[in-house]
């Protein structure tokens, strides 16, 4: 099982929070007008930075269930620092942690949920677990946004031949197949889009993607230095060019003389 430091979730909270599509919180909102009690789940919460970032933005009282395997990260995410403030229009909002592996939630666990939402996650599940999830949430009949999954795509500038290269080997990486598990990688949002679809259900989606600049060269160095590694794990053989390549790529961000557009996309589901 991968762990996410809290210090990395913590230096791309800004760049998330400045990606996410805010074309789809109008029609959160009047789908949770019709909700007696709004109930949100956030699956695979990390340190909460979604509900940091969602919760003001949607108005009345509202209950936060916050899921995720990982204890320490749900314990860093109750701190009174990390909880959400309040609703957009003052109203209160609670926040409770629920540890469990949350490809394991059924529509019975979800019953009385407004909204099931996910940030940075669809790509480490299956297509089973994927398809699982998703029945869940229509039979539950939640609304569901599923934020920021990666789609593969990364634009830097200027451009290095080596880019693709990289690029090829590290989407590669992310469809692996690791303990018995075949990830989805960046074909998590076609994957969910399809099976929400074949599901009955509306599916709105929306680009999200970051776009990194000289301001924010400490997250495009950890992230350039994860994206490099994972490609040369995947394929060896490029260790010792990508080596070259991520010390020049670091050298052009500390002098602030890179750019990197890193895509993503939202996905939003509102029952009928
Ligand atoms: C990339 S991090 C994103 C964290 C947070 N959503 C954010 O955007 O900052 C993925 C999170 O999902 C959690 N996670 C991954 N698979 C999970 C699973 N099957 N059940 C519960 N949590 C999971 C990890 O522990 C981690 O906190």
């Amino acid at each position: 099982m991968t762990k996410y430091a809290p210090s990395w979730l913590s230096l791309r909270e800004d760049a998330d929070a400045a990606a996410r599509a805010t074309g789809l919180i109008e029609p959160i909102r009047s789908f949770l007008k019709t909700q007696d009690e709004v109930v949100i789940r956030d699956l695979g919460c990390g340190t909460g930075s979604l509900g940091r970032w969602l919760a003001r933005r949607l108005p009345g009282r509202q209950r936060w269930i916050l899921h995720d395997r990982d204890e320490d990260l749900l314990t860093h995410a109750l701190a009174r620092t990390s909880r959400p403030g309040h609703a957009v229009d003052g109203s209160e909002v609670d926040v409770v942690i629920e540890q469990c592996d949350v490809t394991e939630l059924r529509a019975a666990d979800l019953a009385g949920t407004s909204l099931v939402a996910a940030s940075a996650l669809l790509d480490l599940l299956t297509a089973e677990e994927l398809t699982k999830l998703a029945e869940a949430c229509v039979e539950a009949g939640c609304a569901v946004l599923f934020t920021l999954s990666v789609s593969g795509r990364v634009v830097l500038s200027p451009k290095e031949k080596f880019d693709v290269e990289i690029s090829d080997a590290f989407n590669a990486h992310q469809r692996r197949v690791t303990g018995g598990r075949w990830l989805l990688g960046p074909d998590a949002v076609d994957v969910a889009f399809g099976v929400f679809e074949r599901l009955g259900a509306t599916v709105r989606r929306a680009p999200s993607p970051w776009r990194l600049g000289a301001d924010q060269a400490a997250l495009t160095g950890e992230w350039l230095t994860g994206w490099v590694g994972a490609a040369c794990e995947q394929r060896p053989e490029l260790a010792s060019e990508g080596d070259d390549y991520l010390r020049w790529r670091l050298a052009q961000c500390a002098a602030g003389e890179l750019n990197a557009m890193i895509h993503h996309e939202d996905l939003l589901v509102v029952p009928a």
